[in-house]
């Protein structure tokens, strides 16, 4: 029975979507990982903290309460629209490079998986550091101006399509150079993960394709 799946994959490629309809036909939960990323990222800046400031930064994570769920609150507080934000956007991967950060995310990340026995976990690292055992392990990936253009959608923040898609590829340079748990490439990704690309497909044809490898 598969109890504990791991997706993960570049900035804007589906994950969301796919965890979400996976979690549904599995009866599982799912979490939202890059959330609790974007949580710090967005009480550094709430805060006037630099997110460079790899020493400030750490500790304020260590101590701060994230709930991902429906909603995403810091210290009580919702913000589940503030993190979804450009400026979140641009901020997000010098935190997620920070190893401190990163200890204490994947620490609770491991704890929600434990307590429950299972669940779906969408990320960059889950199926490569946080969750290496998971039953079923997807990198899920699109070309460059789907994810996009799908973004852009999303968001409606003003944004063109080539402004968000620099922005993406910002992000995923950075996320695939850290020196701590970066995201892989497709052709590195580790033979136990099976590679969807969801280039062209709807969110349906890519579930059907997850669920044929269960
Ligand atoms: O939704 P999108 O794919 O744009 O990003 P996200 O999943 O919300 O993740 C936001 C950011 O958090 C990523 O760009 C990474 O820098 C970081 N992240 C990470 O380092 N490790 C994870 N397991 C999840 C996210």
């Amino acid at each position: 029975m598969t109890k504990v799946v791991a997706i993960d994959g570049p900035a804007g490629a589906g994950k969301s979507t796919l965890a979400q309809a996976v979690a549904e036909h599995l009866g599982l939960e799912r979490l939202d990982t890059g959330a609790m990323y974007r949580a710090v990222a967005w009480n550094a800046l709430d805060h006037g903290i630099d997110v460079r400031d790899t020493a400030a930064v750490g500790e304020m994570a260590r101590c701060l309460r994230i709930e991902v769920g429906d909603r995403v609150t810091v210290d009580g507080k919702d913000v589940t629209g503030g993190i979804r934000t450009a400026a979140v956007d641009r901020a997000v991967s010098a935190v997620a490079a920070n190893p401190e950060v990163r200890d204490t995310l994947v620490a609770r990340q491991r704890q929600w998986v434990a307590e429950r026995g299972a669940g779906v976990v969408e990320g960059r690292d889950i199926g490569t550091v946080v969750l290496p055992g998971a039953d079923l392990k997807v990198y899920l990936t699109a070309g460059t101006g789907e994810r996009a253009r799908r973004r852009a959608t999303e968001r409606g923040d003003g944004r063109s399509v080539a402004e968000v898609e620099t922005d993406l590829e910002r992000r995923d340079r950075l996320d695939s150079s850290r020196a701590v748990s970066p995201l892989v490439m497709p052709e590195d990704v580790a033979d136990d993960a099976v590679v969807i690309d969801s280039t062209g497909k709807s969110a349906d044809v890519v579930l059907r394709e997850v669920l044929a490898c269960l």
